[in-house]
């Protein structure tokens, strides 16, 4: 049975602003909680099995599972978070990943590494996003430790901070994508492994629309984004759109509080 990692937002909040999406809106944290039940709600009924993670109480950031590390299989290289006010996170969830019984990995303190907020894994290769929270170094350390062959993507647009949320990939040979995210060397790159490349116009990306989580056929997809909600239907994909109004507030949607184990 596929399994993610969630964590229950017991004490999300944003108070502090280390990317351009935080710009201290109050969360009203009824709602949060109502919104994050709703998506685990999904997985429930799609079979998926959902294991969490408490949140600690000092740590706001935490129900951003996606950035906990990179899974492949038994192991996991943990993330090296590039603000201080996320560092902490890393003992919490290397602790539950031991405790799990997975291989867990840290790199080295001078690379930085968001996780699968900026990796995706699949069929022996790992698309990785760098520039503004992950390094270059840190994402070469991790693909070799997971033995991946890594695809360095630089990231450019400072809205797009993370890969998780200017792409996502679809399945084998496609995925949807913020073409304005990316350096023109990494757009070479997508167009060369991915033949299906489904660009999203500026409101669609603006809308988290890449911050979705995709199983088999279903894409769970914060809601708002309309074209390309047509582009996937006609291609035989089930799009079911929630409302993630607060997790927005702090930059993330339905992705990034979702990891994959
Ligand atoms: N406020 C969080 C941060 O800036 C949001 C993280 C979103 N996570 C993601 N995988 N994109 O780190």
């Amino acid at each position: 049975m596929p399994k993610v990692l969630l964590c229950p937002p017991t004490a999300f909040d944003v108070v502090y602003s280390i990317n351009p999406w935080m710009c201290g809106e109050s969360v009203n944290k009824r709602l949060a909680m109502a919104q994050w039940l709703r998506m685990e709600d999904v997985f429930r009924q799609w079979g998926v099995s959902v294991q969490v993670i408490d949140q600690e109480q000092d740590l706001p950031d935490m129900v951003f599972t996606a950035n906990a590390g990179t899974v492949r299989g038994n192991k996991v290289v943990l993330s090296n978070f590039k603000f201080p006010e996320r560092q902490r996170e890393t003992e919490a969830y290397e602790k539950w990943f031991k405790d799990a019984g997975y291989e867990t990995y840290r790199l080295p303190k001078k690379y930085n590494f968001e996780g699968c907020g900026d990796t995706v894994v699949h069929e022996g290769k790992m698309f990785a996003g760098y520039g503004w929270r992950s390094d270059l170094g840190g994402i070469r350390r991790a693909a070799k430790i997971l033995d991946l062959e890594l695809i360095p993507l630089k990231l450019s647009h400072p809205n797009f901070y993370h890969l998780d949320t200017c792409f996502c990939l679809l399945g084998r040979s496609t995925a949807m994508y913020y073409p304005g995210a990316f350096s023109p060397s990494a757009l070479k790159k997508l167009r060369q492994h991915i033949p299906d490349l489904i660009p999203l116009d500026v409101t669609d990306a603006t809308m988290f629309a890449c911050n979705s989580v995709v199983y088999g056929n279903k894409v769970l997809m914060p809601s708002g984004p309309q074209k390309i909600v047509h582009e996937l239907d006609i291609r035989g994909y089930e799009v079911t759109q929630l409302n993630t109004s607060e997790f927005l507030k702090s930059g993330g949607s339905l992705q990034c509080m979702t990891l994959w184990i």
